[in-house]
């Protein structure tokens, strides 16, 4: 195995994308390249709103980088890291044929993330769009979670205790 590619966008969701991605490296004996894009700012933003967002947005993904390496270098994986501008999945997609990516690791859900799906729209768009095989990693307690308000709603609502 050659090269693993992990998206990160600095979430929790990605963290568990992270671990996946440098277990998978360290049992395959594969390279990593971590990868965080900064989407583009909205044009209608004036200033200086519009800096302040970019400047966010690049401190956002240049942590995630750094997150990403922090835990890289503990576990002593040979690894790339690669800031990237533009649409998240769309670029994900193209830096996984670029660098011949032979997996790609993403996490469910992303920063703000808005319960009701189980992919959100990166994830989705990477599988969409890559040619290459995409493993999507579920953060931990998202099971436990799920489970819950599973059993939540098979509850009859007149034996449902009081919320409030
Ligand atoms: N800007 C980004 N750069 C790199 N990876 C990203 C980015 N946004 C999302 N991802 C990847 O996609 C996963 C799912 O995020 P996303 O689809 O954006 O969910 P949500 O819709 O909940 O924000 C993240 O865990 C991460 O692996
Ligand atoms: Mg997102």
């Amino acid at each position: 195995m050659g090269r693993i590619m992990v998206a990160t966008d600095g979430s929790r969701g990605s963290e568990a994308a992270i671990a996946e991605g440098i277990d998978l490296a360290q049992r395959l004996g594969a390279e990593v390249t971590f990868a965080a894009v900064r989407p583009p700012v909205p044009d209608y933003l004036g200033e200086p709103l519009y800096q302040e967002h970019l400047r966010e947005d690049l401190a956002r993904a240049r942590r995630a980088l750094q997150q990403a390496r922090d835990q890289a270098e503990q576990a002593g994986i040979e690894a790339e890291y690669e800031l990237l501008e533009g649409d998240p999945a769309e670029e994900i997609a193209r830096l996984a044929e670029a660098r011949d990516a032979d997996l790609v690791v993403v996490g469910t859900r992303g920063i703000g993330a808005v319960a009701g799906s189980l992919l959100g729209s990166v994830s989705s768009g990477v599988i969409r769009r890559s040619h290459r095989p995409v493993v999507v990693v579920r953060e931990p307690g998202e099971h436990a979670r799920e489970e819950a308000a599973e059993r939540e709603e098979h509850v009859p609502s007149e034996v449902k205790p009081a919320t409030r």
